[in-house]
């Protein structure tokens, strides 16, 4: 997703700029720019392609104020002429976000003498700045933005006034010393600063070296807090590992462990969590739960949702955030939103439709002060740390671990989950990080398995019950960042169709820990494999039945069946990493894929 930065200061802006525009690079992008002023002239370098070739070709310049944007194409090819920033006589633009009636902008800017020479949204809101500009930046700004519908994050620039705005797109603004910043996330400029302001929608930033006015749509100043970020640069780098996201699953025991700190007492069976407002009565009467999720937050929902309804027997519907907002019939009284970056438009949108209903509504996220943690009733935030790598891992664990606890949570409030019960769960969820630590320290069994299937086509991943989710997990990480296509299916469905697809050449990977319905399962394996499919087991470690029946077989420790696939989990993102390894993808940023996709 697109990137913006901002830079106001004493130092040279081009450096700082592209610095910042590196470390965004994690976000998905196709095009890249910056604007500076230099010598009293505006000037734009921008193309397609990556920032360290618009680096290359840029001239010597002298600037201390400028900005700059990643572009990951919404309104047109990526391209030169798109790539933002756009400008209009004197003022340049960055832009993320969609302005929606930007046609019928263009038209009226067009009837007024304005010459477009891209086919962005972008290029109708420099003109329309440039219309309204009578020596105030931020006039020119705000009577801009109250003509457009849409959401927005923008940084402006003319001579040296530089102004942000936002609306339904993150951006921050960076507090240093003779120095300030605007960024779209906080790894963009934590070199530089610690101090960050969370801009809010429909606020307006003007930022010059020493001071940082904000200002609401009314041209109204108000007051923000100056948030201190306590996580290093450190954790938002590579730390030797070959990508951020085999760090991220080696990260995996730590970001459980701050998940569950805190708020999970295994002596007393208590569970507590900071931001629920929700009353123990209000638990008790929910009669239907709604997660609302994309992507990865979706395989966690529906997790969640054999979660819930093993320990609440409340009735859950999982639902595809872009499909929900358009359902006829009315969500469960209690709507859970599942998002990592907290950002994701989909997931808003359905949110948005969820509270019309007047729904509670509760988000599960890792990003504090994010979009989604402003519009709802109650926040549980996931404690990962920044996660980089476009395919998410920490994230989903996280999400995971918290799903846990709320189910359970809500089961003991029910009346379902003794407390007995609750304190053994509670013991083996902490056992969880060392046990992942132990996956972890034998990744190389894991490596040598991916490397001999690496040159598959098409690769199926199948699981029954909790275990379905992390087989549509598996999939979805193999073909995010391996290329491969891979289905990730209900065992018991492979009868119903796929198996016409299952041959010598198809490897299955089977999540078969043990369980109530493990025989099933076995059944299902000896039906690809009577398909002569090469199988591969993930597998309990007591389990000496398994290797009958398959090729190879990963090993994960002993834990409850419910919570096997926490451990599961760890084994196919290292397969699906391993894989992509082998035949040299570009793990962290995928082809046509973002971290944060804020556009429905
Ligand atoms: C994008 C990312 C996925 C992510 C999905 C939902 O498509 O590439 O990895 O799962 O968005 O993101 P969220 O931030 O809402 O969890």
């Amino acid at each position: 997703m697109c990137g913006i930065i901002g830079y106001n200061g004493i130092r040279q802006a081009t450096n700082i700029l592209i610095d910042s525009l590196k470390r965004l690079e994690y976000r998905g992008y196709d095009s890249a720019g910056i604007a500076v002023l230099n010598n009293k002239a505006i000037e734009v370098y921008k193309d397609k392609g990556r920032i360290i070739e618009l680096e290359r070709d840029l001239p010597e310049i002298i600037s201390t104020v400028g900005i700059g944007h990643t572009r990951w194409a919404t309104h047109g090819k990526p391209n030169k002429a798109n790539a933002h920033p756009h400008t209009s006589g004197d003022i340049a633009v960055v832009h993320n976000g969609i302005i929606e009636n930007y046609e019928h902008l263009r038209d009226r800017l067009t009837q007024l003498g304005y010459v477009f020479v891209s086919e962005t949204d972008t290029e109708a809101l420099a003109h329309l700045i440039n219309h309204y500009y009578r020596n105030n930046l931020m006039d020119a700004v705000v009577s801009a933005l109250n003509d457009i519908k849409g959401s927005y994050a923008i940084a402006v620039l003319c001579g040296s006034e530089l102004v942000a705005a936002r609306k339904d797109s993150p951006l921050i603004i960076g507090i240093g010393d003779n120095e300030n910043f605007i960024a779209s996330d906080i790894p963009a400029i934590l070199k530089y600063t610690r101090n960050i302001i969370y801009l809010d929608d429909m606020e307006v930033a003007c930022v010059t070296p020493d001071c940082v006015s904000i200002f609401d749509i009314n041209k109204r100043q108000i007051e923000k807090t100056v948030n201190t970020i306590d996580w290093d640069l450190e954790a938002a780098e590579k730390s030797g590992y070959d990508h951020f996201m085999l760090k991220e699953i080696h990260e995996q025991p730590r970001a459980l462990h701050e998940t569950f700190a805190g708020r999970i007492s295994e002596l007393e069976g208590n569970i507590t969590f900071d931001g629920l407002n929700l009353t123990e009565e209000e638990i008790r009467s929910i009669s239907r739960i709604s997660i609302i999720a994309c992507g990865t937050s979706f395989n966690a929902g529906l997790l969640g949702k054999y979660l819930f309804e093993y320990m609440t027997h409340i009735h859950v519907d999982v639902e595809i955030a872009s499909e929900f907002r358009y359902a006829h019939s009315s969500p469960g009284s209690l709507v859970i939103a599942i998002s990592q970056s907290g950002e994701t438009a989909d997931t808003l949108a359905a949110l948005r439709e969820a509270k019309s209903f007047g729904c509670r509504t509760l988000a599960i996220t890792n990003v504090v002060g994010s979009t989604i943690t402003r519009e709802v009733d109650s926040v549980i935030y996931t404690r990962s740390g920044p996660e980089i790598g476009v395919a998410a891992t920490k994230t989903f664990l996280s999400q995971v671990g918290v799903l846990y606890l709320l189910s359970l949570y809500f089961g003991k409030l029910k009346g379902i989950i003794s407390s007995d019960r609750i304190k053994l769960m509670l013991v083996s969820l902490k056992k969880l990080s060392a046990q992942i630590r132990r996956i972890l320290d034998d990744k190389e069994s894991i490596r040598y398995c991916a490397e001999a299937f690496a040159p598959a086509n098409d690769v199926f991943f199948i699981g029954r019950t909790f275990n379905y989710p992390i087989a549509l997990e598996g999939a979805l990480k193999l073909k995010e960042i391996s290329y491969i296509h891979a289905e990730g299916y209900a065992a018991g469905e492979l009868k119903h169709g796929p198996l016409a697809l299952i041959a010598n050449n198809t490897p299955v990977v089977a999540i078969a820990t043990r369980g109530p319905i493990y025989d099933k399962m076995v059944n299902n394996i000896k039906e690809v494999k009577a398909r002569e499919a090469p199988v591969i087991a993930i597998a309990d470690e007591k389990d000496s039945e398994i290797e009958k029946y398959v090729d190879t077989v990963i090993r994960v420790p002993s834990t409850e069946y419910v919570l096997s696939p926490v451990l599961s989990t760890v084994v196919v993102q290292l397969f699906s990493y391993y894989v992509a390894k082998s035949r040299k993808c570009p793990i962290d940023q995928p082809r046509n894929l973002a971290k944060s996709v804020t556009v429905e």
